[in-house]
């Protein structure tokens, strides 16, 4: 018999993700020192990524997230993990130091395995909440694109500011906004057009030439200082940032590294190659404004910056979006039909509305970061009232208890939380930049979803966490 092949010994249908496998190809990948919990605020090791990896076996990846999901504590570490797994497709080189033992593992089978059988699963976890959110409708034709997108151009062109620049510029503090946007562009902009380089290789004709222009463009013709991530480079190093990726890691939004891994996830999986067709006409488009725009917030907030990485998109991206339209999604369209054009629809669909989602995580932080205050006077308010209720039974508690230099790396919870101080003194790390001291009797509101840490600056610190649910309930 042709047709008898198969001799299964584990797996017998490989379109259905298996769970189990997948759990251990993720937690395997997780156990490194390269990911395993430090002391360090800011990353110290060039291939290190802490991702928390102790509490990943309590969370639950297995159900697809809804829409209103997407911000909680589950799907941060999954965009944490799988961010780390996209990694064993690009090389990273340190500037200096080369640790051997360090690069094999990034780069070892065991790593690349774990990572490949892990990140269609957390993509599947991640974005099939798209599916849902986005409808696309179907009789696509090449002039009924081009209305739309066209339209959306039009409409992008005009926008007078974005709502990251507003937050920026409304902000406490400006400058530590700025530069917290800076970080949240870096996951992207440190490895810029790495993802769509990706489909450098292959054969598909004509679009395949088309789109390698775009590509070459991003990587500055060969010159490396002309490479868009090195001007982004620069552009970080003036704002006093250290241009190493992925230095800030601990202070990447859920929503920043959501956005990147959709890219990834695209450009990785050819299949959804008309996909990325659509969300790169998005972007280049939508970039040509919102890159002026942000160029002039972040100049306002910091006089001294370098904006040679945004006066390049702000003219570039100009022939890239006719490019992109014109030889990438016309000829898409003329070539494969009806099946491309919903594709591709759906890719800027999908591509605008999980930036949009970016978007309002950091304008969400700015707003907690400013709050800090408020947050606790807060505690004091309703500090009484809990106590009583946790004596009473009513509410659980976390009781702590670090030595000095012990770091809390940064996370969410998926409710408020209040922080009680007993003993010692903590640095509270609201975001990145911005901390409050904690002292004995003193605490916070730590508000649901939102990024923050701690760091013990006394010999010990003893600290409870509260869990209120609701700080609205307790005022
Ligand atoms: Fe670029
Ligand atoms: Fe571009
Ligand atoms: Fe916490």
């Amino acid at each position: 018999m042709k047709s008898d092949i198969q001799d299964t010994r584990l797996i017998s249908d490989f379109s259905v993700i298996n769970d189990d496998l997948c759990r251990d190809a993720i937690l395997g990948f997780c156990d490194s020192p390269l990911f395993h919990d430090d002391g360090n605020r800011y990353e110290e090791n060039f291939y290190g990524r802490r991702l928390r990896p102790h509490v990943i076996k309590y969370l639950n990846f297995t159900k697809p997230l809804e829409t209103g999901e997407t911000c909680n504590y589950a799907a941060f570490a999954a965009n944490r993990i799988l961010f780390a797994m996209n990694e064993v497709d690009f090389l990273m080189l340190p500037s200096g130091d080369l640790k051997p033992k360090d690069f094999e593992d990034r780069y070892s089978n065991a790593r690349i395995s774990q990572a490949h059988l892990g990140m269609p699963y957390l993509e599947k976890y991640l974005f099939s909440f798209l599916d849902k959110e986005i409808v696309v409708s179907d009789n696509w034709s090449v002039k009924s694109v081009e209305e739309y997108f066209k339209g959306f151009a039009e409409q992008a062109s005009k926008i007078t500011s974005t709502p990251a620049t507003e937050a920026i510029l409304s902000s406490n503090q400006p400058s530590v906004s700025a530069r917290d946007w800076l970080i949240q562009l870096a996951p992207d902009f440190l490895i810029e057009s790495s993802p769509m380089a990706r489909y450098a290789s292959g054969n598909y004709g004509p679009i395949s030439s088309s789109l390698f222009k775009i590509i070459i463009d991003e990587l500055g013709y060969g010159e490396h200082d002309r490479k868009h991530s090195s001007l982004f480079e620069e552009t970080l190093k003036s704002a006093e940032l250290s241009s190493e990726p992925h230095k800030y890691w601990q202070y990447y939004l859920n929503g920043s590294l959501l956005l990147a891994n959709y890219y990834n996830m695209i450009t990785r999986n050819r299949r959804y190659f008309f996909r990325y067709i659509g969300a790169i006409y998005q972007a280049e488009t939508g970039f040509i404004r919102t890159c002026a725009l942000w160029r002039d917030a972040l100049k306002s907030a910091l006089p001294s910056l370098d904006v040679r990485y945004f006066d390049e998109h702000c003219h570039i991206d100009i022939d890239h979006s006719r490019m992109a339209f014109d030889s990438l999604v016309k000829v898409a369209i003329e070539a494969y039909g009806n099946y491309a054009a919903q594709e591709i629809v759906r890719g800027f669909e999908e591509a605008r509305f999980v930036s949009e989602i970016a978007e309002k995580d950091f304008v969400a932080q700015v707003k907690w970061k400013d709050e800090s205050t408020l947050n606790t006077t807060r505690y004091k308010q309703i500090w009484p009232a809990v106590q009583a209720a946790y004596k009473a039974g009513e509410v659980d508690i976390g009781p702590l208890d670090e030595p000095r230099n012990e770091l809390s790396i940064t996370h969410s919870h998926d409710g408020d939380e209040l922080c009680h101080v007993s003993e010692g003194t903590m640095e509270f790390l609201n975001g990145f930049q911005h901390s409050t001291i904690l002292k004995k009797d003193e605490g916070i509101i730590i508000q649901r979803n939102r990024l923050h840490g701690a760091l013990i600056q006394s010999e010990n610190c003893k600290y409870e966490i509260y869990s209120i649910k609701d700080v609205y309930r307790w005022l």
